[in-house]
């Protein structure tokens, strides 16, 4: 039987990035994973594909919308070839995929293909493709197999007019009616691809307002820019029932006074959140408990209450971001080799790659609210710049929230051009914990999108923003 220092189940952001730095520490590492790619849900079917489809669908938006003022005519009309897009995207997934695979190799990390599950807490039976199994020893377990697509109840997804994000991925046609169920990342973002690529767009939200865990100004803006662009807002609206007749879909929701309304689409997207995944890890086995929300229990070292099994990214409490877990798995790895790793979760950032996209660290203006924090708000808006003017990216804004007695950075909040990018300098800020007056006595380039921070941050401070 092989026996190894560390094993991972899972090979996602978190599991990879965990056996990569175990390796490095001198580890004898093995990884597990089910699927032939390895990448997780992040590189194979999340993160990567779907930003592959944004990039391709923004640039179809562009040459029909903005070409023309920007003085690029073009010879014919402009056509969409969604088997040429859909294949690019899996191009640039496999050639994600595989560089994990490098990666794996370059650190002498054994890789098993198949199931993983526990035979006891130091042995792990993998169930193979080909239907062997194979046991393996651990003296240090980490669980990261991620998470699923959640739905309602009364849904039966059917993978193909009823679909998630994973069948949105790879559409053979752009459909004419697409509603959406949810209004947070994935809504927004798969659903930006397909108005762009020219279907109908209604979005049907539970709460009163898309992405409901940003700071209420950036869902303010966001529905005000998506409206502008074509997409249909339906919040407060409770989803009852989701049901297909040949190629329709009838989706009917309460809104919030109790008024039935009927939406008819030929595609429905489920995007209402995602769920931990531990199905076929069995985890009594090896004793290890998971929470009510079917999470791996972890403390805050993230063992689990078994004291050589760890669990990391989507399987535990905590945002479900790819970065988020890469963190934990360093974070993971570092504790067994004895260090003192930290990681401090209120500057994780989040971001949406719509366009403008949003990016958020920190606290909420509403957070800081409900906590009876004393703050101060510095918004700049981004249509003051030059640089927006010049790329004809005017919405959105920066929003720096600060103490009003110490002037420390809270929160940063921003919607607009490349903002995914700009949102680093406010995480590498609040991490030295920056006053709002320390970012704006900092030089920023002229002409940048990052000069809407120093401004934000001179508004934060007192007020002086200089270009409004
Ligand atoms: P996962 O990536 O889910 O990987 C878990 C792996 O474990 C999988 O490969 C699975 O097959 C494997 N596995 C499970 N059980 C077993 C078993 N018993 N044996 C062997 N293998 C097993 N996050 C961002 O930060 N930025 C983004 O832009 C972003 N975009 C997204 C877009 C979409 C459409 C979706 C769905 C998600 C997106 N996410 C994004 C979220 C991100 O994908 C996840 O947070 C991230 O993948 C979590 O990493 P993980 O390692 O915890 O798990
Ligand atoms: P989400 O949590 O972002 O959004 C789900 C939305 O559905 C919420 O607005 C919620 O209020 C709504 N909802 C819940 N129940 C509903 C109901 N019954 N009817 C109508 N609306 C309902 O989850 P989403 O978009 O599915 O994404 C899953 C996870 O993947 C998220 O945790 C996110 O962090 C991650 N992800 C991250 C991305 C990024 O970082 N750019 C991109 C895509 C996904």
């Amino acid at each position: 039987m092989s026996s190894f220092d560390v094993a991972i189940i899972g090979s996602g952001p978190g599991g990879y990035v965990a056996a990569i730095r175990s390796a490095q520490l001198g580890f004898k590492t093995a990884i597990i994973e089910k699927y032939p790619t390895l990448g997780g849900t992040c590189l194979n079917v999340g993160c990567i594909p779907s930003k592959a489809l944004l990039d391709s669908s923004h640039h179809y938006h562009d040459a029909i919308h903005h070409f023309k003022e920007h003085g690029i005519d073009l010879p014919g009309e402009v056509k969409i070839n969604l088997e040429q897009m859909i294949s690019r995207k899996q191009a640039v997934v496999d050639q994600t995929c595989s560089g994990v695979k490098f990666l794996m190799d370059k650190n002498k990390i054994t890789v098993f293909e198949g199931v993983g599950s526990f035979k006891d807490a130091t042995h792990i039976n993998i169930l193979k493709n080909d239907g062997a199994t194979e046991t393996i020893e651990a003296k240090y377990v980490i669980i990261a197999t991620g998470s699923k697509p959640s739905s309602l109840p009364f849904i039966e997804i059917d993978k193909e007019r009823i679909i998630t994000s994973t069948e949105a991925l790879k559409l053979k046609e752009v459909p004419k009616h697409l509603v959406i169920i949810g209004g947070g990342v994935i809504g927004l973002e798969l659903g930006q691809v397909y108005l762009r690529l020219g279907a109908q767009v209604s979005v049907v939200e539970f709460l009163d307002r898309i992405l409901p865990g940003m700071d209420g100004a950036q869902s303010k803006e966001m529905t005000k820019v998506l409206k502008k662009q074509g997409m249909k807002f339906y919040t407060g609206h409770k989803v009852k029932s989701v049901s297909r007749k040949a190629d329709e879909v009838l989706i009917q929701a309460d809104d919030s006074k109790g008024n039935t309304v009927d939406f008819k689409a030929d595609y429905c997207l489920v995007a209402v959140g995602r769920k931990p995944y531990t199905e076929g890890l069995n985890l009594q086995a090896a004793g290890v408990k998971v929470s009510e929300r079917g999470q791996v229990e972890v403390n805050a070292h993230l063992q689990t209450n078994i004291s050589n099994i760890y669990a990391i990214g989507d399987v535990v409490k905590g945002a479900m971001l790819a970065h988020k877990a890469e963190e934990e798995g360093v974070f993971v790895a570092e504790t067994l080799a004895g260090q003192k790793p930290h990681i401090d979760y209120n500057l994780i950032p989040g971001v949406v790659y719509t366009w403008p996209e949003v990016a958020s660290v920190g606290k909420t203006e509403e957070q800081l609210k409900e906590a009876g924090v004393a703050y101060k708000s510095g918004q700049f808006p981004m249509r003051a710049l030059g640089r927006s003017r010049a790329s004809m990216d005017t919405d959105g804004f920066v929003k720096i929230l600060s103490d009003a007695n110490t002037d420390e950075v809270l929160g940063v909040h921003m919607v607009g051009a490349r903002v995914a990018d700009l949102i680093a300098e406010a995480v590498t800020a609040m991490e030295f914990r920056a006053s709002a007056e320390d970012i704006s006595r900092m030089s920023h380039a002229h002409p940048t999108y990052a000069e809407a921070v120093k401004e934000a941050a001179l508004a934060a401070t007192e007020n002086r923003a200089l270009h409004v």
